[in-house]
Order: C-alpha cells, then structure tokens, then sequence
C-alpha cells in the first residue's frame, strides 16, 4: 500500500492511538537495582562521577532497600567493597563480607526481594584484577575455585540469583556443580555472558574501587568490535548451566542483545552501566538534555533492542515516573 492509502500518520494524532500500536513497554517489573555496600556502621559515601549514587554500610544501606521496596522494584544487584584487599581477594568470600551481610539483612526484611549478587575478585585484590595472577597474568583456572567459593557464600546468605562477571573461561560451569554440590540448586547464574572491555566502566570503577593497578582488563573482557565472539561466549555460558545471559554494556551493543534475544532461548539481561548513567546524568545537570525523557528513551531502547531485565542506575528514577 502506498501513499495516500496507508499514512502511518492516522496512528500518531493522539496518546491513546499511539498507545494502542506502541510495540515495547517498559515496566517496572524489568528493572534491577545495583547497590554498593561496604564494612562499617553508618556510612554514607556519595558516588562523585554518579549523582544519587552512594556507598552504603549495611545498616545504612536499609533505608535505601525501603525505598527500593516501596517502589515496587523487583529486586538489586549487590556489590561490596572489602575492609581490606590482598592478592587473593580473600574477603570475597568472608562470611562477615559486607554482600553477604547485606544479603541476609535484606532477606530478613524483605524475603520476596530478590537479590542478585556480583561474583568477581576486582573489588576485593590488592592489584584490581578480576582474577589471581601469575606474573602480570590473569591465571584463569586457578581463578575459577575462588569465583565458586565467593558463589556458594552468596548463596548461602540468601541470595536468589549469583552474577559471575568475571570472565574467566569455564567459571559458569564451576559454580554451577559448586553451588549443586552445596545443596544451592535452586539458586539461578546469570552470566555477564558477552562483557566488553569498555570505557564506560569508568565511573564504576570509583564506586567499587575496582580499577586495576596496572594494565588493563583486554586479556578477559571482550573486543568492543566483536559480535560473533559474543554469540560464542553466549552458547558456552549456557552449556554450562546459565539460566539467564547478560550483555554489558547495553547502549553501544544494542545489536548485540538482539542476536542474543534472537539466536538463544534464555532471558536476555542488559547492563545500562556506570558511563551511561553519568553522561545522562552531566549533561541533564549542564541544561542539554531533559533527563526523564532521555532516561525512559534509553531503557525503552534497550527493551526494543530485546532485553528481558535491565540493570540500572536509573531503576528508581524510572519508576517513580512509571508510577506516577
Ligand atoms: C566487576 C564489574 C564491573 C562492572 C560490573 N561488574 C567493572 C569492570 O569490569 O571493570 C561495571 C558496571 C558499571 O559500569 O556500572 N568486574
């Protein structure tokens, strides 16, 4: 059909036409919250490079769960910082972390939350790497028994869901018997299945204290350029047992989440992470840009692009504006 008999126009004149073809909603029942605890009692530590970003103790870090719970958000991403570091990242799997102390204060009050736990090492070494080394290496299979270990003490403090963000080559596959073995088979991965070495980390990177002391992360995190890889990365991940798949980041690899969403039968999780959050974010506080409606573009777009969840910064903000 063409012009004048079809004008796509006739369905745009008013909200409730527009409402009735719109293609991809976004709920707030898609949306994850990260959160950043740490050791200590009533701390508080605003995220500079991410406005309404902080660093909380685990007594405080409740107010911020009530807040989380009111609006109706299904569940947050833990990730803890350590009271100190070493080579090994041994606090990673401390019983008195602060993720697993957050977890079970958290389930305590709020059972049904569910929490989803980050399983790296590059916030709890000495030297900011994801994994151990060996020289200036990153030694994958000696990695692997400490990532199980951090996955079963997160299970075993409650959590719903671990997230191995790692990138080590086989870690799925290890927690998976790992947690089996513990008697943690209820307890779902979601691998941060296809994570790029990104810049957009970078702020992140401040609120976790992760950065690595030397190098890069190049040798575990994927080629920005890479597609193919990803689908690679994917079927793995879900051979070795993972229930969900993440792509991270998700503006700049929105195609990447599509062939995810089209080539695999799992739901599909994307990070909006730290970079895309601060640039909405500085250029919103500068006067260029309408935050809300820049907000609810992106995670629309990452929903259309076919993600099933969506962890972000802008969890809160999103739906208190869906709510309203
Ligand atoms: C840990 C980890 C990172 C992020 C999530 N888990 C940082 C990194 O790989 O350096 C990034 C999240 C964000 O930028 O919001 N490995």
């Amino acid at each position: 059909m063409y012009f004048p008999a079809y004008r796509p126009r006739r369905f745009r004149r008013t909200e409730n036409l527009r409402r009735m073809i719109r293609e991809t909603i976004l709920a707030v029942d898609q949306l994850v919250y990260p959160l950043f605890v740490m050791p200590g009692r009533d701390v508080q530590n605003a995220v500079g490079s991410m406005p309404g970003v902080f660093q909380f103790s685990v007594d405080r870090v409740m107010a911020e769960v009530d807040e989380i719970a009111a609006l109706n958000i299904p569940g947050v991403l833990l990730f803890g910082l350590p009271s100190m570091k070493d080579e090994r990242g041994s606090e990673a799997f401390s019983e008195s972390g602060a993720v697993q102390q957050a977890t079970r204060a958290i389930k305590d009050r709020y059972p049904e939350l569910v929490i989803i736990t980050d399983v790296c090492l590059c916030e709890y070494t000495s030297h900011g790497h994801c994994g151990l080394l060996r020289g200036h290496e990153v030694d994958n299979d000696a990695t692997l028994a400490i990532l199980s270990k951090v996955a079963v003490s997160h299970a075993s403090a409650g959590a719903d869901i671990v997230a191995p963000s790692d990138m080590m080559d086989g870690r799925v596959g290890v927690i998976r018997r790992s947690l089996d073995e513990s008697g943690f088979e209820g307890v779902s991965v979601l691998a941060y299945a296809a994570k790029y070495c990104s810049a957009f980390y970078g702020p992140f990177r401040e609120a976790a204290d992760s950065a690595p002391q030397f190098g890069d992360r190049r040798a575990y995190q994927m080629d920005p350029a890479n597609s193919d890889e990803a689908m690679r990365e994917v079927a793995l991940d879900i051979e070795e047992g993972a229930d969900m798949v993440m792509v991270k980041p998700a503006l700049p690899y929105l195609d990447i989440i599509r062939r995810v969403k089209d080539e695999f039968d799992r739901p599909v999780a994307a990070y909006n992470v730290s970079g895309e959050y601060s640039m909405i974010k500085a250029a919103a506080a500068c006067g260029w840009l309408d935050e809300n409606r820049v907000m609810m573009e992106t995670l629309t777009a990452i929903r259309r692009a076919g993600a099933d969840l969506i962890l972000t910064y802008f969890a809160k903000d999103a739906a208190k504006l869906l709510q309203s």
